[in-house]
């Protein structure tokens, strides 16, 4: 990546989706939404698009508008749309979470504001997918097809969504009427399968062989798993409408979306093994070690999802699979990897234009892995109790959890903090003749 330019605003995203993390948790630790509350009340939905849409969404946007850039080594097709796309998908999230809060009787009953929040999402979601298509297009070959791919399913995601906004508020029609009836699962696989999962293996190949030094994974054996993982998406949203249009139930297409998808994560585990099977690093990075214990949660989760649906028990315990797949999987990933990126262009904007002229540190120095490290640990192990707790039907002891998660999240945001304000660099080589201290929340342009 060295050489490649900083995006200007993906440590503004990274903050925005750390500041909805933690109104997620602290929903999850006052017991607002599942499991004090059932899955589709409107308070669970408000938790759930908080994750969701404020937390992974908007991080994953800022990676990419990093990444996209280097794995297709083209510049970003426009710079200047990624601050107007944070913009939008802050309001149009905090709209859209008035209106739930309105079906649920917290506000008033305003329910015109879903297709309002929806148009603001679909704004902002547009500006950044046509942001990223028009660059990965350029050339599209290894992880860049997972984002493509994973781009595609986030307009699927959103025009489902926007389909139920538009019928709570009665202005979709009979037709809404019944995809609002059927069609949340379906457009809960194309945001946290097709646009949040395939994504994130998209850009984990790339991350893990960099930091590892190992070569790229086989493009066959990748391009294999996006096939299958490409194969459930398009199951479940064109045989999911197809079904749903044809009023036959999603009996048949489910449990093939669910064989399809577990062929993805076996493939996608295969390529993983591969990657650190080729490492010359031997020795591992934090990050790349916490990576791991999410890699463990998504074989959890998969395994977990195999036990419910042959002992029949999947729909009762379908909050606890989405929460170790949400918090275990996707989030714990994308908090080993924000840790190091933020460290990384931390290091690469400050002493980048000053390299080869004067000392400078390595991006280690910028931080403390051995002080970082307990967080991440209690964080994990956090999520794996309230697991558990999901499955005693403990939502009090889950809400511990929570609180558990909430400390984690404090300490890896400190660590973090302290890695953008060059805090662990020794005074010497901190700041260079002709190096400068790094804004906080934006590179300089
Ligand atoms: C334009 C953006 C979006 C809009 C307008 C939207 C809107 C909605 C609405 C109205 C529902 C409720 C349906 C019902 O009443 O049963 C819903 C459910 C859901 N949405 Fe979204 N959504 C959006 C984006 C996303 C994204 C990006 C994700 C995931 C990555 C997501 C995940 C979910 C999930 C998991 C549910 C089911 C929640 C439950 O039943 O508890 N949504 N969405």
């Amino acid at each position: 990546m060295i050489g490649a330019s900083i995006s200007r605003w993906t440590m503004s995203y990274f903050a925005t989706a750390l500041a909805w993390l933690f109104v997620a948790l602290a929903l999850m630790v006052a017991g607002v939404g599942y499991p004090s509350a059932h899955l589709a009340s409107p308070d669970t939905l408000v938790l759930v698009h908080v994750v969701c849409i404020g937390w992974l969404s908007v991080a994953m946007c800022g990676a990419l508008f990093q990444f996209v850039p280097v794995l297709v080594a083209k510049p970003l097709f426009s710079e200047k749309w990624a601050l107007p796309a944070l913009g939008l998908l802050t309001a149009g999230l905090a709209v859209l979470l008035a209106g739930f809060l309105g079906l649920g009787g917290r506000l008033p009953a305003w329910l015109w504001l879903l297709p309002m929040g929806a148009i603001l999402l679909i704004a902002g979601f547009g500006l950044v997918v046509v942001d990223l298509g028009l660059t990965a297009w350029l050339r599209p070959r290894g992880p860049a097809r997972f984002v493509l791919v994973g781009l595609v399913s986030l307009c699927a995601t959103a025009a489902f969504g926007a389909v139920f906004a538009f019928a709570h508020a009665g202005w979709a029609g009979s037709a809404g009427q019944s995809m609002l009836a059927s069609g949340v699962p379906l457009h809960a696989i194309a945001g946290l399968g097709g646009w949040l999962t395939l994504t994130a293996m998209g850009v984990s190949y790339r991350l893990l062989s960099m930091f590892m030094l190992s070569p790229d994974v086989d493009e066959r054996k990748s391009n294999m798993t996006l096939a299958a993982g490409t194969l459930a998406i398009g199951a479940a949203v064109v045989g999911g409408v197809l079904a749903i249009w044809l009023v036959s139930g999603l009996n048949v297409v489910l449990p093939a979306v669910g064989a399809l998808g577990l062929a993805a994560i076996v493939l996608y585990g295969r390529d993983v093994i591969g990657i650190f099977g080729g490492r010359k690093r031997r020795q591992l990075e934090l990050n790349t070690r916490m990576a791991v214990l999410s890699f463990v949660s998504l074989a959890g989760a998969a395994l977990l999802g195999v036990v419910l649906v042959l002992t029949g028990a999947f729909a009762a315990y379908l909050g606890t699979f989405a929460f170790l797949s949400i918090f275990g999987w996707l989030s714990g990933l994308v908090l080993a990897k924000l840790y190091k990126i933020v460290a990384f262009l931390t290091w690469l904007e400050t002493y980048g234009p000053v390299m080869g002229r004067t000392p400078t540190p390595r991006v280690q120095d910028l931080v403390s892995e051995a002080r970082a490290s307990k967080w991440f640990v209690i964080y994990y192990v956090a999520v794996w109790f309230g697991t558990l707790m999901l499955l005693a039907g403990q939502p009090s002891a889950f809400r511990a959890a929570a609180a558990m998660m909430t400390v984690g999240l404090v300490g890896i945001v400190r660590e973090v903090i302290r890695a953008r304000r060059l805090a662990d660099v020794a005074s010497p080589l901190r700041l260079p003749d002709g190096a400068c201290a790094p804004h906080l929340l934006c590179a300089r342009g």
